[in-house]
């Protein structure tokens, strides 16, 4: 299983950022929130850019916004692999092949009331998709358990468009969560990991 960090807990960034470059934490997870598609806001780009300084992991960006466009070009100019935006936003296409065009894998995220079966026309383009387990905005949430049959599903609906795709699952994730994550791909975990004392015992524990 591969795991991406979530900073979107840490009390101190660039200290916990340094430590998880020293894990194997495949991916930096970076939770980008606008105070429109979700009530809370992240730092600005100018300063979320910063990040660089403190890891040389690969991002896993998963914009939590209502206009993805605003942020693509941006986030497309760091040490990017994917960018993931929901679903539940306008110009989804337009938005999908701009992050193509920009050499980067896309990924679309759904939130839980959302049916996978919206993500059928997209599915040729689509590198990932990103399934909230928690409704998106805040970590330290709880797993929603109806995501273990949605994912399950997701994997089928994979296989019979022969999509790649890879599943990654995104909120409450911890050592007893994953158990209901096993046809994912990725795991993406925040508090789990940056408000324990050995980060890297966890990543080992979600592995
Ligand atoms: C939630 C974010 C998640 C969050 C995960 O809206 O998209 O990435 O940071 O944090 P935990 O693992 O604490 O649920
Ligand atoms: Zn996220």
């Amino acid at each position: 299983m591969l795991i991406s960090t979530s900073f979107l807990s840490s009390k101190n960034i660039p200290k916990d950022l340094t430590i998880l470059n020293e894990t194997d934490t495949d991916y930096i997870h970076v939770d980008v929130m606008d105070g429109k598609f979700v009530k809370r806001k992240t730092m600005p780009f100018k300063e979320m850019k910063n990040i660089y300084r403190y890891t040389s992991k690969r991002l896993d960006v998963h914009l939590m916004v209502m206009n993805p466009k605003k942020y693509i070009k941006e986030y497309a100019s760091l040490n990017t692999e994917y960018i993931t935006f929901h679903i539940e936003t306008e110009d989804v296409l337009k938005n999908l092949e701009l992050i193509k065009k920009y050499g980067i894998k896309c990924g679309l995220a759904i939130k839980p009331n959302t049916e996978i079966k919206e993500l059928v026309p997209y599915l040729p383009l689509l590198d990932m998709i990103l399934v909230m387990s928690v409704e998106p905005g805040e970590g330290e949430q709880i797993f929603i358990d109806e995501t273990e049959k949605k994912i399950k599903e997701l994997r089928v609906l994979l296989q019979e468009y022969k999509s790649n795709a890879m599943i990654n699952v995104d909120g409450g994730i911890n050592n007893i969560t994953k158990n209901k994550c096993s046809c994912a791909d990725i795991l993406v975990s925040g508090s789990y990991i940056v408000l324990s004392d050995n980060f890297q015992d966890r990543i080992n524990d979600l592995r």
